[in-house]
C-alpha cells in the first residue's frame, strides 16, 4: 500500500520542478476532482458544500471545502512549495576562452552546495512573453540533461577531500555550451516555448537536478528524490484532503512559497495570503468579522515542514532521546524559543489525533547547544493567530538537491491528515 503512495509521491515531484509547476500540477489534480478556481481579482460567490482553490503568484496554493451543515471553524494544513536551488541570473551567459558558455546563478536558499556537483541538471520555472502587445506568463521545463556544474579534478586541488569551500559567485557555474558569444539562454526558451526569444522579457528560472526518485534499501524501506523538503508534506496534505469526508470543519490545504528565504513576501507565510482568503470565506458566508475572529480562536493549524532524522553516521548531532527515525511515523517538532510553535495544547491535540488515525508519532527538540532550523508556523501565526503544532516527515540530507525519506511516512501523514480534515 505505502509502495504505491511512495510512487505516487515521487511522481508528483517529477512534475514538479519548480514552485510553480507544483502548484500548478496541485491545481490540476484539484479541479479534475471538481474544485472550483477562484480569482484574487474577481468576486467569490460560495455555497455549503463547495470546494474550491486560489493561488497567488502561481507559486502559493489554498483549497479549501466549506462543509454542507453550518461549521465555521478552520482545519489547516500549511506546507511550502519552495525549496533550496539556483536561481538563474539576467544576462546569464558568461563565455570562457570563446567557447565555453557557463550560465550566472545566484543561490536561492540554503542549500549543501557539493552535491550539486558532476549531475545533469536542467532549467525550469515562468517566463513572461509578450504577445499581441500582452504581457503572458507560461510555465517552462526543458525536461532533459541540460547543465552540469563540473567538479575541479583532485589533481588540481588535492585538498579537496579535506573540506572546501563553496564561493556561489565562482564554484557553481553550470556549463550551458560550447558554441561561444552566439549561444543564449533566451534563444533557447524562445524555441522551446515556440516564440520569438525577443518577446520572452523576463523569468524566474531554477536548475533543478535530473535524477529520478528512487526507493531503495535491503528491504526498499527508503524513498530518496529531489525536493522531498517540503513536497513531501505538500502531497501528503493534498491526497489526504482531497480523500477525507469533510464535514465538521472549513477543511484548507495550504501551501506557500518562499519558506527557505524567510516567507517574507506577498505569497510566503508572512503575507496576508491565508487570512484574506480565510476571512473572505467567512464574508462569502455571511458572518461578520468578530464572528472570523471568534472562529480563529476555535481553529487549528498543522505548520508541515520536513524533519531532520538522526543520521546513522552522525547520531551524536540530534538530541539524545528526541531524534526521529525514518518510517518511524511523524514529527512533532517542539523549540523553547519557538521556532516551533507546538506547545502543550497543540501537542496533546495533534497526538490525540494520530491516535485516532492509529498512526505512529516522534518527537523532534534540536540539541540544546545548536540552533536549528525554523518554518512556516509562526510566522503564519502573526498573520493568522490559531492554536498550531509544527510537524515534519524525517528525513535524512535535507536541503541537498537529492534527499532521503522513508517508505511509510507519507502514508502517515495521508491518514492523520483524513482523519483531521474530517
Ligand atoms: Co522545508
Amino acid at each position: 500500500m505505502y509502495y504505491e503512495t511512495t510512487k505516487e509521491l515521487l511522481d508528483f515531484i517529477k512534475k514538479s520542478p519548480t514552485a510553480f509547476h507544483a502548484v500548478e500540477e496541485m491545481q490540476n489534480r484539484l479541479t479534475e476532482k471538481g474544485f472550483q478556481v477562484l480569482s484574487e481579482k474577481e468576486h467569490w460567490k460560495l455555497v455549503p458544500g463547495g470546494n474550491y482553490v486560489v493561488t497567488r503568484n502561481h507559486s502559493a496554493l489554498i483549497a479549501f471545502s466549506i462543509p454542507e451543515k453550518e461549521s465555521w471553524k478552520f482545519h489547516i494544513i500549511a506546507s511550502h512549495s519552495d525549496s533550496p536551488s539556483f536561481k538563474i541570473k539576467e544576462n546569464p551567459e558568461i563565455v570562457v576562452e570563446k567557447k565555453y558558455v557557463k550560465l550566472n546563478v545566484e543561490k536561492y536558499g540554503g542549500m549543501l552546495m557539493a552535491p550539486w556537483f558532476d549531475r545533469p541538471l536542467s532549467i525550469a520555472g515562468r517566463v513572461i512573453v509578450r504577445k499581441d502587445g500582452k504581457l503572458e506568463e507560461r510555465l517552462v521545463n526543458f525536461d532533459r540533461d541540460l547543465v552540469m556544474i563540473p567538479n575541479l579534478a583532485i589533481h588540481m586541488n588535492r585538498e579537496a577531500n579535506s573540506g572546501i569551500s563553496y564561493n556561489a559567485q565562482k564554484d557553481m557555474f553550470p556549463l550551458f555550451s560550447m558554441g561561444g558569444k552566439d549561444v543564449s539562454l533566451q534563444k533557447l526558451l524562445g524555441e522551446q516555448l515556440g516564440v520569438d526569444g525577443k518577446d520572452i522579457l523576463s523569468h524566474d528560472l531554477f536548475l533543478y537536478d535530473r535524477m529520478e526518485g528512487s526507493i531503495w534499501g535491503a528491504e526498499r524501506e527508503f524513498a530518496s528524490c529531489g525536493r522531498l523538503d517540503d513536497l513531501q508534506c505538500a502531497f501528503a496534505s493534498m491526497e489526504g484532503f482531497v480523500r477525507a469526508k469533510k464535514a465538521d470543519c472549513i477543511a484548507v490545504h495550504c501551501v506557500l512559497d518562499n519558506e527557505e528565504v524567510g516567507s517574507g513576501t506577498k505569497q510566503g507565510a508572512a503575507s496576508t495570503f491565508l487570512k484574506d482568503t480565510l476571512l473572505r470565506i467567512h464574508n462569502g458566508l455571511g458572518r461578520t468579522y468578530e464572528e472570523y475572529l471568534m472562529t480563529l480562536a476555535d481553529s487549528f493549524m498543522i505548520s508541515a515542514d520536513n524533519a531532520h532524522a538522526l543520521h546513522p553516521n552522525y547520531a551524536d548531532m540530534t538530541d539524545p532521546v528526541n531524534h526521529p527515525l525514518l518510517n518511524e511515523g511523524i514529527v512533532i517538532k517542539y523549540n523553547a524559543n519557538q521556532k516551533y510553535c507546538t506547545d502543550a495544547v497543540s501537542a496533546a491535540f495533534f497526538k490525540d489525533l494520530c491516535d485516532r488515525a492509529e498512526v505512529p508519532y516522534q518527537t523532534f527538540v534540536n540539541r540544546s547547544d545548536m540552533a536549528g532550523g525554523s518554518t512556516l508556523g509562526n510566522i503564519s501565526n502573526t498573520q493568522v493567530p490559531m492554536n498550531t503544532v509544527d510537524i515534519g516527515l524525517p528525513q535524512l540530507s535535507m536541503h541537498s538537491p537529492y534527499e532521503t525519506a522513508g517508505v511509510k511516512d507519507t502514508s502517515y501523514f495521508i491518514k492523520v491528515a483524513e482523519e483531521f480534515f474530517a
